[in-house]
């Protein structure tokens, strides 16, 4: 593990993206991280991998259900005892958001109840992995006129969603913005969201990566990719804008 880490240390891939704006490292709170230990050894890897800055994005959907006050106030929390630990050399932790589900189970109706956005009125949105019969675009439509830029979260890993079909193109031309998961570049969800997710780069159609990190499997797993070839050639060829959040 060490010789690991200080191999990647080295190599510090993630680097040029600064921010890393998807992440479940909120102890206990929905399938990420189970408690805090775990939640700082994922930061410091997160830091490790070049990451500077760590925005906190919990599911909001029907399986968990989390309000935005009790997010806030664990987050807050959260923020107290890394302080108080004393632990240094982690990514600063710049503010919670959330990624919100939108599909036939859960709908956060625009304009009812308070939203945690990411900076610039920025809205992480996800959508069923498995079920393809929920239409989203009339409900993002209304968040849109409200003011908010939505941003899919790992459009790759959607198996009934691909490049060329009108839902892609009507949701670009509506201005929703893409974020593909950096471990489906190294087949962490298997090979069509690998195959996928650098269609979606190559194709200029993926403006922010994403760790999606929610525990040390994942950590582990992004250390890997931090040595694949192609996501290397990626981060030296392509601009991502996660550095302005
Ligand atoms: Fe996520």
């Amino acid at each position: 593990m060490f010789e690991l880490l200080k191999k990647i240390k080295q190599q510090n891939t993630f680097a040029p993206l600064a921010t890393d704006m998807h992440c479940h490292l909120l102890p206990g709170v929905d399938d990420g991280s189970s408690n805090i230990k775990e939640t700082i050894a994922c930061l410091k890897i997160l830091a490790t991998l070049g990451f500077s800055k760590v925005y906190f994005t919990p599911h909001f959907q029907a399986h968990y259900p989390n309000t935005e006050d009790d997010i806030e106030q664990r987050f807050s929390e959260l923020k107290k005892k890394i302080a108080e630990s004393g632990v240094e050399g982690l990514p600063e932790i710049a503010g919670i958001s959330g990624e919100y589900r939108f599909d036939a189970n859960y709908e956060r109706k625009a304009g009812e109840g308070r939203l945690l956005p990411l900076p610039g009125k920025k809205m992480l949105c996800e959508l069923s992995l498995h079920r393809s019969d929920y239409k989203p675009l009339e409900s993002w439509k209304r968040y849109i006129d409200m003011g908010y830029t939505l941003i899919l979260a790992h459009p790759e890993r959607y198996p009934y969603i691909n490049i060329h079909s009108t839902f892609v193109a009507e949701a670009r031309k509506m201005g929703i913005l893409f974020q593909v998961n950096i471990l489906s570049l190294n087949g962490f969800y298997g090979d069509a969201a690998q195959r996928k997710g650098f269609e979606y780069i190559r194709n200029g159609l993926s403006e922010y990566l994403g760790t999606d990190i929610h525990n040390l499997r994942y950590a582990n797993a992004l250390m890997e990719t931090a040595g694949n070839r192609e996501v290397k050639k990626i981060m030296k060829k392509y601009t991502f804008f996660n550095n302005k959040l």
